[in-house]
């Protein structure tokens, strides 16, 4: 839309209409002008205003060159600074037009500092999104083929040997390779899951409400409290009581992947503790659960997909290694907060902080809490 540039850019219009602007004013008062004076001349006393006809004539014949001129002026010094003033919106359309066919790579730069200046900046913002988003997608598509393929070439081989008489299947192969799909389903409905999280979505927003955050952790804990009795698990919950805007079902479901992997990974005989804590902008939940020690590493990629500390430990437990990138998701993505971990021997801390959006707006960093 910016390559045709001719006779319908923004320029040539903006030239177009205050030249015929100038035209008119010129024109008036130039005719006032003309009357005034022609009226001036018609007033002097006899004998001196004898030239009036001459006057007139010759006042005309000026009027009809200079009008012109000063048109002509007007209108090229016009459409040069409307060239000026509108080359960052050319800039912008250029850009824009990159961004549309995919280039994210080359940063939308434009020079000026009035409202373009603040689109161009929005533009930036949009373009890192989108750049970051369409790395995620493919990134995600190339980590599921990888983890989708180990399990079905393992079900896919045994089918066949089966298929060749190599060998005979029995109720401990059945059982296994029931396992393995079960675990490709979990892998599945995780990925939809996490689709589901990724971007916000106006649904998401509309869903988000005033909530008891303290109900909320009682009411996930009761959910555990007797997988946990059930190992002899020492589990307890403490929450302060407090009322922000979020989006229950997602904290929920990023309580519960805590949990879970809590009672899955669980080591030791430490307790497991579950607490909410009040602060003046925020909401701390924290979980204390004992289990099998992390690197540094581990650390900071558990929260990334699919990354299991452990990988043969955590597929013999059917782990995914996508529980905890749908915490983040939800935490950080979803509620402008933050999610960390760190150790203390075999005990690790989860530590969740939700920003108060009591009044529809966040406290402090958007980007998360620091
Ligand atoms: N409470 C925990 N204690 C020890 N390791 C953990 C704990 N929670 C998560 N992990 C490690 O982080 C990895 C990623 O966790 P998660 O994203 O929930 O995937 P999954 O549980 O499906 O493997 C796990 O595989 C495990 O190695
Ligand atoms: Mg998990």
């Amino acid at each position: 839309m910016f390559r045709n540039r001719s006779f319908s850019s923004l320029t040539f219009q903006l030239t177009i209409v205050h030249t015929l602007i100038i035209s008119f004013l010129v024109g008036l008062s130039s005719y006032f002008i003309y009357l005034t004076a022609c009226n001036l001349v018609d007033q002097l006393p006899p004998g001196e205003g004898e030239g009036g006809v001459f006057f007139r004539e010759r006042l005309a014949a000026v009027l009809w060159v200079v009008i012109p001129v000063v048109i002509a002026i007007g209108g090229f010094f016009h459409y040069y600074f409307s060239k000026k003033i509108t080359m960052p919106l050319r800039q912008l359309g250029d850009s824009l037009e990159k961004l549309k066919a995919g280039k994210y790579e080359e940063e939308v730069r434009v020079t000026a500092f009035n409202e373009v200046g603040i689109l161009s900046g929005h533009i930036n913002e949009l373009r890192e999104r989108l750049k970051r988003n369409d790395e995620g997608r493919s990134k995600m598509l190339s980590d599921m083929a990888h983890d989708l393929r180990t399990p079905l070439s393992n079900i896919s081989g045994y089918f066949e040997a089966m298929r060749d008489g190599v060998i005979k299947g029995d109720a401990d192969l059945y059982a296994s390779l029931h396992k393995e799909s079960q675990r490709l389903i979990d892998m599945v409905e995780e990925v939809q899951e996490m689709s589901r999280w990724n971007e916000q979505t106006s649904e998401i927003l509309q869903q988000k409400k005033e909530e008891d955050l303290k109900a909320l952790l009682e009411e996930a804990g009761d959910l555990f409290r007797l997988k946990f009795a059930d190992k002899q698990i020492p589990f307890d919950v403490t929450a302060e009581p407090y009322r922000t805007v979020i989006h229950k079902e997602g904290i929920q479901k990023a309580v519960i992947n805590l949990l879970q992997n809590a009672y899955q990974y669980y080591e030791g005989t430490a307790s497991v503790r579950l607490s909410g804590k009040a602060g003046s902008s925020y909401y701390e939940i924290i979980l204390k659960t004992p289990g099998p020690a992390l690197t540094d590493e581990d650390r900071q990629s558990m929260f990334d997909r699919f990354y299991r500390a452990d990988s043969s430990r955590a597929r013999s437990s059917g782990g995914t290694g996508l529980g905890l990138a749908i915490v983040k998701n939800i935490i950080e993505d979803q509620h402008y907060g933050k999610v960390e971990v760190t150790s203390e021997d075999k005990v690790h801390t989860f530590r969740i902080q939700l920003p108060d959006e009591k009044d529809g707006k966040v406290h402090g960093n958007k980007g998360g809490l620091s």
